[in-house]
C-alpha cells in the first residue's frame, strides 16, 4: 500500500543507494515540486545536494527573500542568485509573450549552467518532475519545455549533460503535497498557488521594465495578503494581479490623473487545463481596489477579470 511515509522511507534509501558520495545541483523555484524533490535528496545526501535559487526580478514582492530564508530554515544547502539585472537586460525592448518567454528560458540556463560551474564534480541533476510531466513531455509551457526548446541552438550547456535524478517522476501533484507533508515541508511552501516560470513578465502586458515590476508587485502584494486575511486563499486555485499597458482618466483629489489599469484575475481549477473565474465576494473586491489605487503610484483604476478558460486563458500572455 502507499502511504506518503513509505514513500520516503523507500526513495530516501533508494536514493542513497544511487547517488553514494555524488554531488547533485537542483534548481528551487519556491514552488512545491522543486522544494519537495530538494528535501528528500537532502535527506538522502546532506551537504552533496547544492541548491540553486535564482532570482530573476519577476518573482513576487519580497518572495525571493522570504523563500530562500524558508529554505536555508529547512537546512537546505542553498545559494541564491541574484540575476535581476541579466534578465531585465534580456527582456528590454521585448513585447511578443513568446519572445520574452524564450529570453527568460535562455537566460534562466546560463545563469544556471555558470552556478552549476561552481560546484566542483558534479555528477546529477536533480529535478522536481513530476508524472504528468513525464506523460506530457510535450506541454507547452512548462519549464522542461522551455529548455526543450533549447537544445537545438548552440550545442547543450554543460548541466544538461548531467545525469537526471527525478524522485518526484512517479507522483500525483496531490501525493507531492502529502510526501511534503510526511517531511514536514511548511504550509506557507506546500500550499503556495502555481506560479508560472515567466513570473510576473508574463502579467506585465507588453515590455517589461523594472518600474513596472515594483507597481504590478505591490498591487498583487495587497491582492495576495488581501485573499489571506479573507480566509479566501486555499479556495482559490491561482490568483494575480495583471499590468495592462492601458492609461484611463481619473481623480484624486482635485487633481485629474492619466493612469494605468490593473486586472485582478483569480480561478478555480483541477489542473490548469480548464477553469472558472472566481466568485470573490463584492466587498473583498471593493477593498482590494480602493487599497490599491490608494496605495500604488501610477494605479487608477482596478478591473476583475471574469472569463473563463477555455475560451479565455488563466495568463494574459
Ligand atoms: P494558461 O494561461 O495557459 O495557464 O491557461 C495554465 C497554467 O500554466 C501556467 N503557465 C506557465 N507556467 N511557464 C510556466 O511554468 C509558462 O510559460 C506558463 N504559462 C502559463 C499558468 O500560470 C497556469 O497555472
Amino acid at each position: 500500500d502507499w502511504t506518503p511515509d513509505s514513500f520516503v522511507e523507500t526513495t530516501i534509501a533508494a536514493l542513497k543507494e544511487k547517488l553514494g558520495d555524488d554531488k547533485v545541483v537542483l534548481g528551487l523555484s519556491g514552488g512545491v515540486d522543486s522544494s519537495v524533490a530538494a528535501v528528500l535528496l537532502h535527506h538522502a545526501i546532506g551537504k552533496n545536494l547544492h541548491c540553486i535559487f535564482v532570482d530573476n526580478g519577476l518573482l513576487r514582492k519580497d518572495e525571493f527573500e522570504s523563500v530562500l530564508e524558508s529554505y536555508k530554515h529547512m537546512g537546505l544547502n542553498i545559494k541564491g542568485v541574484d540575476a535581476k539585472q541579466r534578465f531585465y537586460d534580456a527582456l528590454n525592448g521585448l513585447s511578443d509573450p513568446e519572445k520574452k518567454r524564450k529570453a527568460i528560458g535562455r537566460v534562466f540556463i546560463e545563469v544556471f549552467d555558470d552556478e552549476a560551474h561552481q560546484v566542483q564534480d558534479v555528477k546529477w541533476l536533480g529535478q522536481g518532475t513530476i508524472y504528468p510531466d513525464v506523460i506530457e513531455s510535450v506541454s507547452v509551457k512548462g519549464p522542461s519545455a522551455t529548455i526543450k526548446s533549447h537544445h537545438n541552438v548552440g550545442g547543450l550547456p554543460d548541466f544538461m549533460k548531467l545525469k537526471v535524478v527525478e524522485p518526484l517522476n512517479t507522483l500525483f501533484k496531490d501525493e507531492v503535497r502529502k510526501v511534503g507533508k510526511a517531511l514536514g515541508i511548511d504550509d506557507n511552501i506546500l500550499g503556495r498557488h502555481p506560479f508560472p516560470g515567466p513570473g510576473l513578465a508574463i502579467r506585465i502586458l507588453g515590455e517589461i521594465t523594472p518600474e513596472k515590476v515594483d507597481i504590478l508587485q505591490q498591487a498583487d502584494a495587497i491582492y495576495i495578503n488581501n485573499l489571506r486575511s479573507a480566509g479566501v486563499y486555499d479556495k482559490v486555485w491561482q490568483a494575480g494581479a495583471i499590468y495592462l499597458p492601458v492609461q484611463s482618466v481619473g481623480v484624486m483629489g482635485d487633481e485629474r490623473t492619466y493612469e494605468n489599469v490593473v486586472c485582478l484575475r483569480a480561478v478555480e481549477s483541477l489542473d490548469g487545463m480548464t477553469a472558472d473565474w472566481c466568485h470573490l465576494p463584492y466587498d473583498l473586491l471593493a477593498k482590494i481596489s480602493n487599497e490599491i489605487i490608494n496605495n500604488v503610484k501610477g494605479i487608477n483604476r482596478v478591473v476583475y477579470d471574469i472569463s473563463s478558460k477555455p475560451p479565455a486563458t488563466i495568463e494574459w500572455e
